[in-house]
């Protein structure tokens, strides 16, 4: 957007509207104007026709909402970001009925304040240019989760493919499986399957491809997963480009709920390729100083490309609770970020991987199994099966935590 966008504060708090007016210049908007509530802040929105309106909200509600949703009816097309003291769903609900785009919390943190901003002006600007037909139909669009560790021999393959498993059988999602394992590709020894056609013939043959063909790629598990495995041959990755892993990820994620990409402990091109294509990164680690070394460099390399994003990139801890001498809580100190999930030391995945049937099929009550199958819950939104306090949402953002209840409540 060339023009600086306008927005307008509507805030009865003089002192706090004039902090806000000050971060927002700070941050390059443009502060068009501010008011309190009620037939003040109803003109300043119908004078000034801004891109953002910013308003609080606090209760008593009638006064805010009221203001709220006339100039929600008045000017439908104005994205509005409604900011309070409180954090009960109450309050949530009744400013996203009455028309709100977005909800924070005070004391507004800049770079969230900031995001939230472009965010609704983006999406008003995607619907008008839906409306005005610039924009293609919408594709569906499944969730891409890569799996991503710095260190070979982690657990990447086993939480890829438990995982995989335990979405289609837990969460009944349709998930593709994706063995980007450049050299030795384990998912198709992990899971027992034949390979015939691998990633390489896919991308080889994509212009060609169409949601029928596609299937003739995949190997269907018992497990209703649909495998893409990795070409036995490891010099058969050298024609494939970060070109071909992008493609090839769309084509699946088009046509299932959930792609998810196995990485070896390497890296290179095809390994960016499927970290820069991924909605979700889950950067496995153990307790190891080795692993915890290389995982603080992998989750800086990860900040520095994608920012600090915790809904993005989450790490996973596999083989918790093995003595090294090292705690969690100091994992977590020096990574300066949560563990998302942890999934226990169990000798019965070793012997599952051995036989070539995933853990969450073999032993689905182990510790092991009930954690990944957990996960795979929170993963596709499935009510979970027991409360987890940190564990299950460690590195929920603001509003997910404020969602979190809303979630119990109805389970
Ligand atoms: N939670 C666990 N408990 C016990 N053993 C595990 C656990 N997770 C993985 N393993 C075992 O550790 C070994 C390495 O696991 P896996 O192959 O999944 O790692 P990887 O990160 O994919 O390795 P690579 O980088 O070589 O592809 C395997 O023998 C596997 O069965
Ligand atoms: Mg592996």
């Amino acid at each position: 957007m060339a023009r600086v966008p306008q927005v307008i504060v509507i805030d009865p708090d003089r002192e706090s509207s004039a902090e806000i007016q000050k971060t927002l210049t700070m941050l390059g908007f443009s502060v068009a104007g501010a008011a309190g509530y009620g037939v003040e802040a109803f003109t300043l929105a119908f004078q000034l026709r801004p891109d953002v309106m910013l308003m609080r909200i606090e209760e008593p509600l009638v006064r805010p909402v009221q203001t709220l949703s006339r100039i929600n009816d008045g000017l439908p097309d104005l994205p509005i970001v409604v900011f309070s003291t409180e954090a009960n769903i109450r309050l949530m609900r009744q400013s996203m009925v009455s028309g709100a785009s977005d909800y924070l919390q005070e004391p507004l943190n800049p770079e969230e304040l900031e995001a939230s901003i472009i965010k609704v002006l983006e999406r008003k600007e995607r619907e008008g240019m839906r409306r005005r037909g610039e924009l293609d139909d919408p594709i569906p669009q499944g969730t891409i989760i890569t799996v991503f560790g710095a260190k070979g021999g982690i657990g990447k393959t086993t939480i890829s493919s438990n995982l995989a498993v335990a979405l289609a059988g837990e969460a009944h999602q349709s998930v593709a499986l994706v063995d980007m394992d450049t050299r030795f590709g384990d998912v198709a020894i992990t899971m027992d399957i034949p390979v015939e056609r691998s990633i390489a013939d896919l991308a080889r043959n994509l212009d060609n491809v169409d949601r029928q063909s596609l299937k003739e790629y995949l190997v269907e598990h018992e497990s209703g997963v649909h495998i893409l495995p990795a070409p036995t041959r490891p010099s058969d990755w050298r024609n494939l480009t970060a070109r071909h892993v992008r493609d090839v990820v769309d084509v699946l994620a088009q046509t299932h709920d959930f792609v998810i990409l196995d990485t070896p402990g390497t890296f290179n091109e095809i390994v960016a390729a499927a970290i820069e294509v991924g909605t979700m990164i889950l950067l496995v680690t153990t307790l190891d100083m080795a692993s915890i070394k290389d995982t603080v460099l992998a989750l800086e390399m990860l900040h520095e490309r994608f920012g600090n994003d915790e809904e993005r990139i989450k790490v996973v801890l596999n083989r918790a609770g093995v003595d090294t001498g090292v705690r969690e809580k100091d994992v977590e100190r020096t990574l300066d970020s949560p563990l998302w999930w942890r999934i226990p030391q169990d000798n019965e995945v070793v012997k599952a991987a051995q036989l070539g049937r995933p853990i969450v099929m073999s032993r689905p009550n182990t510790k092991v199994s009930l954690e990944i199958r957990e996960m795979a819950r929170a993963l596709a939104g499935v009510r979970q099966a027991k409360q987890k306090g940190k564990k299950a949402g460690g590195g929920g953002g603001p509003l997910t935590n404020l969602l979190r209840p809303l979630f119990r409540k109805s389970a």
